[in-house]
């Protein structure tokens, strides 16, 4: 494969399925609505009743889609649903799933994001298939479709799982998968790799689902799949597959879920902003995915729609954006100056769009928004559009005002954050940043083929590391339960670790209503040391880089004035325990993404002194998810 190319792909949707002795589509469309917290563009179901195939698809909510089926309504006791929330290719009716083969007999959902699938799809073409969408998900149903109806898998027998085991050895991506056949009437497929699915079972009754809540109103009996394994469900009950092809015994697999539907639409977690800090290794995973060449020698970043040459002439960045979303900025002002030799100016998006700012020809605008609805981040692209600049937006949603105003979109694939705390988004936000610095480097001769293969092999390690750091958990625990009753706080760092610095402060005052402010660490002798006392908790990000003796100058410089030190420090720092109250450890990564993980642990400390002080981290006083209004 030449290039790794970008996909209209979808991680974050959601998926059922159902076969037992019930109308299906009353169950699927229930188990929907289920889903429907998580957001999506666009959903649908389909139904198979003999070996007739109905399908319905809609862009929009769930209502339209029953008030669809109320007018047509379409049977059968076995089916597949699904809610695509678009990642790239815009929400439509076309893109919704299920998605078909040529002959229409072959009915898939997927989540995921199949990497290969332009290659794939190229090929396809050429032996005569028909594409009807601009996703990823299509393909695979036309490549069962090439070993089940061409005779390869077998002449005389119809063997859809021989088909679907022959087509998923052609696949590169992640997926989660519900298939079933017209042909084959009696039976679900379902297989995994790299996207959550989970199995069902009641009595004659089987579901397969994205998600528990879709399917707790029928059984709390499941069986959640692992990559590589594969599930044929039929009425007669479920067989089950290792990824070596042996039978696996389904009693050692089923787990009895103990959760009630609020419980289990968090996964288990009490919160949504708990359980989106826990998905940050699986959204970074998501957002690298499908950038890297697979010798991990390039990045590819197709979808910036601006020729290499153009690029190459860019000598000033702007990057602006609000809240959360430009403290990422601020940290993409080091990593694009640090990585490509760019002059970066980061900018609040309010202040910015009000200021007449100079925009020359080899001036690039990027506006980072998680919503991209965010009225001051909007105003700040039309005021860059006014002065014949370029916009490009680092989004998370696909089809919203920012994506739609600008004039290249880089998605981060974090998915749907449902926590008013931006967390997931942030993380993700950085990636990209990361991933733009080093393009931007590359493109500018700054980065050498060795250089940009080693910063892309720390990047590839990323969402290992950022597991690491969430298994510190525990000792962030502690120190909340140790600290939650301060009424201020102080967050200090140098370089990078200064915007981090914001963004730990900002958690705080935003779900624990503690007064909190970050500030550059070399500051805090022009005026905040002056606050400095045994009541002062004052958060210092001291990992191990260019500039740690100087942190630990200015831990000292606090120690001296009775402050209580908090010092976020790199895995294996002993040295600095002597010096403060309390350390967080952060797993050792390279310098540029130290930010990513050293976020964390400050994510955590927010949230867990915000449950400790009895406020809903989830939904914070005064605020909103998306600041529409300026
Ligand atoms: C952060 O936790 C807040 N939710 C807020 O600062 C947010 O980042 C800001 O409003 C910008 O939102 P956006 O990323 O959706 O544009």
């Amino acid at each position: 494969m030449g290039t790794a190319p970008i996909f209209p792909g979808e991680n974050v949707c959601g998926i059922i399925g159902y076969i037992g002795n019930e109308d299906a589509a009353e169950i699927l469309l229930d188990g929907l609505k289920r889903l429907e917290y998580r957001g999506y563009d666009s959903a649908g179901i389909a139904t198979i009743d003999g070996e007739h195939i109905s399908i319905k698809r809609i862009k929009g909510n769930i209502a339209l889609l029953e008030k669809v089926l109320e007018e047509k309504p379409i049977y059968g006791k076995i089916g597949l649903g699904h809610t695509r929330w678009a990642t790239h290719g815009q929400p439509s009716e076309e893109n919704a799933h299920p998605h078909r083969d040529c002959t229409g007999t072959i009915v898939i959902v997927h989540n995921g994001i199949i990497e290969n699938y332009l290659l794939l799809k190229e090929k396809l073409k050429k032996r005569g298939h028909r594409f009807k969408s601009e996703t990823d998900t299509e393909i695979i149903a036309h490549l069962i479709e090439e070993y089940y109806h061409s005779g390869v898998v077998h002449r005389s027998c119809d063997d859809l799982e021989k088909a679907v085991r022959r087509a998923l050895k052609k696949i590169e991506g992640s997926y989660a998968l519900g298939i079933m056949s017209s042909r084959e009437p009696d039976k679900l497929i379902a297989t995994r790799n790299g996207s959550p699915l989970i199995i069902g079972l009641k009595d004659g009754n089987y579901f397969i689902a994205s998600d528990v809540p879709a399917i707790l109103r029928h059984t709390k009996d499941i069986i959640y799949l692992e990559d590589g394994e594969l599930a044929i469900l039929a009425r007669t009950g479920v067989r089950l597959y290792g990824q070596n092809g042996k039978l696996i015994r389904l009693e050692r697999r089923i787990k009895r879920i103990s959760w009630d539907v609020n419980m289990a639409e968090k996964e288990g977690y009490p919160h949504f902003m708990l359980k989106e800090i826990h998905e940050q290794p699986r959204a970074i995973e998501d957002t690298i995915l499908g950038r890297i060449s697979p010798d991990g020698a390039d990045i590819h970043l197709e979808e910036m729609a601006l020729n290499k040459n153009k690029l190459k002439k860019i000598n000033r960045i702007i990057i602006t954006a609000c809240g959360t979303s430009w403290h990422a900025g601020l940290i993409g002002e080091y990593l694009i100056e640090e990585i490509a030799r760019i002059p970066v100016e980061v900018e609040n998006a309010a202040e910015f769009r009000y200021r007449n700012p100079i925009i020359t020809d080899d001036t690039l605008a990027i506006a980072i928004s998680q919503s991209g609805e965010t009225a001051d981040t909007l105003g700040a692209i039309r005021e860059v559009h006014q002065k014949k600049g370029r916009v490009i937006s680092i989004c998370n949603v696909v089809g919203s005002s920012v994506v739609r105003e600008s004039d290249a979109v880089i998605y981060t694939h974090a998915g749907p954050e449902i926590g008013v705390a931006s967390t997931k988004a942030f993380t993700t936000q950085l990636t990209v940043l990361y991933i733009l610095a080093v393009y931007f480097g590359k493109i500018k001769g700054t980065l050498n083929a060795e250089q940009a293969k080693k910063m892309i092999a720390d990047l590839r390690r990323l969402p290992q590391k950022t597991e690491e750091m969430l298994k510190q958990e525990k000792e962030v625990i502690k120190i909340a339960n140790k600290f939650y009753r301060h009424r201020n706080a102080i967050y200090l760092g140098r370089g990078k670790g200064y915007p981090v610095a914001l963004e730990g402060a900002l958690k705080l005052k935003e779900v624990s209503y503690i007064h909190a402010e970050g500030y550059p660490a070399a500051e805090m002798k022009h005026g905040p040391i002056a606050l400095i006392d045994k009541n002062m908790p004052v958060i210092v990000l001291a990992l191990k880089g260019s500039r740690y003796d100087k942190i630990l100058a200015n831990i000292e410089e606090v120690k001296a004035r009775g402050g209580v030190v908090i010092a976020l420090a790199t895995m294996g720092d002993r040295k600095i325990k002597e010096k403060v109250d309390e350390v967080l450890y952060v797993p050792e990564t390279s310098i540029p993404l130290s930010p990513i993980l050293a976020v964390i642990p400050l994510q955590l400390l927010a949230y867990y002194i915000a449950v400790k002080r009895k406020c809903n981290p989830d939904q914070p006083r005064h605020l909103a998810k998306s600041v529409t209004v300026e």
